[in-house]
């Protein structure tokens, strides 16, 4: 029966896209193929640097959402987002036309702060997760041309031109959608890369090392268990440790550059006060985890500050 051919014919085709238990899908195999593509590369440095050229000062931080405390650009693509697809289910409506109009209109008007967000936030990301961006970004901007045109044939009454390019519009959002929850989720991309210090760093002092061996006012890198630590020895004696590894995207802040009681991390310049480990200034938008030090018969033990709110107060001191 053609009717159940159908069915298996759908059912076929969105098995070939979902993984099964012994391999991954195709949709993951593709999205995987583009990580590791060199073929946008040349692209990258350009605009990378156009981004960093974007005259925006202090405004950068707040379109990475450092005073939201993680990324704002998911946010602010709600709005786009949410409009268009309303603007769809009206479309399907009838005597809708006017409250369709407007949300598509509405979205177009959201779509470019969102943009803007996101393209701050590519900018300070590792190549593979670039590529994705670039493909993300390519495809939500493929819609907004196809939500102009459509706002543009509604305008001019023709109806159902509009429509079919509100439905191809809401497909290609919907692609750019689903690689930017790649990019965040799987590629790690906005995510807190220290979050899981409380988790693994057992609880009490931990020995680090002879206050001897410590170079004042240079990061150095020391370890509790498994845990990576920045640690920097003030002219004065106090000693402070946080979590080596940066809590935008992995970055070893031992490598950095220590100076006005923060260290810069070197991979994208954020700054944390080394005395709580507050981010000072972006691109990370969360603070790194911070240990109390003190030196006994010579030494220096550590031990992580858990009270979140404790965390952001100095805390150093020496017995
Ligand atoms: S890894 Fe990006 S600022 Fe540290």
């Amino acid at each position: 029966m053609p009717v159940n051919r159908n069915v298996r014919a759908v059912l076929s085709a969105v098995r070939s896209v979902l993984p099964d238990p012994e391999r991954p899908g195709r949709v993951m195999i593709a999205v995987e193929r583009l990580e590791n593509s060199p073929r946008l590369d040349s692209a990258l440095g350009p605009l990378r640097r156009a981004v960093h050229a974007l005259p925006l000062g202090g405004a950068r931080d707040v379109l990475h959402g450092r005073w939201l405390g993680h990324a704002v650009h998911p946010l602010m693509v709600q709005v786009p987002i949410g409009t268009w697809m309303s603007a769809a289910v009206l479309d399907l409506l009838p005597g809708q036309r006017r409250g369709a109009d407007t949300l598509v209109g509405l979205g177009l008007a959201a779509a470019a702060p969102a943009a803007l967000t996101g393209w701050v936030d590519w900018a300070e990301l590792r190549k593979p997760q670039m590529r994705v961006g670039l493909v993300h970004a390519a495809t939500n901007i493929t819609a907004v041309g196809l939500y102009t045109a459509s706002l543009g044939a509604r305008l001019r009454g023709r109806r159902a031109r509009g429509r079919l390019l509100g439905f191809a519009g809401l497909t290609a959002v919907s692609l750019g959608g689903a690689l930017g929850g790649h990019l965040a989720y799987r590629q790690a991309s906005a995510v807190n890369h220290a979050e899981q210090i409380p988790a693994v760093v057992e609880p009490g002092w931990h020995p680090i090392g002879d206050v001897a061996d410590l170079p004042v006012g240079e990061p150095v890198r020391r370890q509790i268990g498994e845990t990576p630590v920045l640690v920097v020895r003030e002219a004065g004696g106090t000693v402070h440790a946080l979590a080596d590894r940066c809590s935008h995207m992995a970055g070893p802040l031992s490598q950095g550059t220590v100076a006005d009681g923060c260290v810069r991390c070197p991979w994208h310049g954020s700054v944390f006060r080394l005395s709580d480990g507050w981010n000072v200034r972006g691109p990370a938008t969360a603070p790194q985890p911070v240990f109390e030090t003190r030196v006994v018969d010579g030494r220096v033990e550590a031990r992580l500050v858990q009270d979140p709110v404790r965390a952001h107060r100095p805390a150093s001191r020496t017995v």
